[in-house]
């Protein structure tokens, strides 16, 4: 066996050995037990909030978030390479018409064009559903308020 590849192997063992004591005492949500059955919540068949229009925008809790989609959008969800329904609303030659919020500012190009690193919406921009979370958590934003 060639020096490099003992030394190599070496320090695979010892990380192994030394590496796993910093993981004393944490436990998985599904426990150490590989075959049992995790604890995946319920599918959500909804989406928080109702037809676009009759909400009102979600207050954001930090700075730069994209912010939460606060309607339903069942029926629209569905982007692809010729068809963006959320456009139909928030473009910003649509949203005057349709009372919506017009994309961001940083979503356009200098030609007021839409800037395609900008078109799959839900990539960033996500709607709600009502789940609890699955453990407690102490999350603050960094706005005033919140
Ligand atoms: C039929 C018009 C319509 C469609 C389609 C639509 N929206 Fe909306 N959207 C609205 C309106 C109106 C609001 C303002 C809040 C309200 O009244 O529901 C809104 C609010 C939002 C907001 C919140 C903005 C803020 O400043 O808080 C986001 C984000 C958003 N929509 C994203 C999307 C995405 C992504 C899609 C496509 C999956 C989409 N919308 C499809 C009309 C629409
Ligand atoms: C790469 C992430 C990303 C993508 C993709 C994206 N957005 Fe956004 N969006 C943001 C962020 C971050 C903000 C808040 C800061 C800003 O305005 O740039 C925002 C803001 C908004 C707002 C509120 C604008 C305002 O003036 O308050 C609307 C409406 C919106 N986006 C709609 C959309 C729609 C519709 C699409 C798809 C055509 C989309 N966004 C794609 C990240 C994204």
């Amino acid at each position: 066996m060639s020096k490099s590849l003992t030394l190599l192997l070496s320090a695979a063992v010892a990380a192994g050995v030394f590496g796993c004591a910093q993981f004393a005492g944490v436990n998985s949500l599904r426990g150490s037990e590989a075959s049992a059955p995790d604890l995946a919540p319920a599918e959500q068949k909804l989406y928080a909030g109702k037809r676009p229009g009759s909400g009102a925008p979600i207050a954001r809790t930090f700075k730069e978030q994209p912010p939460l989609i606060p309607h339903a959008i069942e029926n629209f969800d569905e982007i692809t390479s010729t068809d963006n329904q959320c456009l139909e609303c928030h473009s910003p030659a649509n949203a005057p018409k349709k009372a919506a919020p017009k994309v961001g500012d940083s979503h356009l190009t200098v030609a007021a064009a839409l800037r395609m690193d900008r078109y799959q919406c839900n990539t960033c921009h996500v709607p709600q559903v009502d789940a609890k979370p699955l453990v407690a958590n102490h999350f603050s934003g960094n706005l005033p308020g919140r």
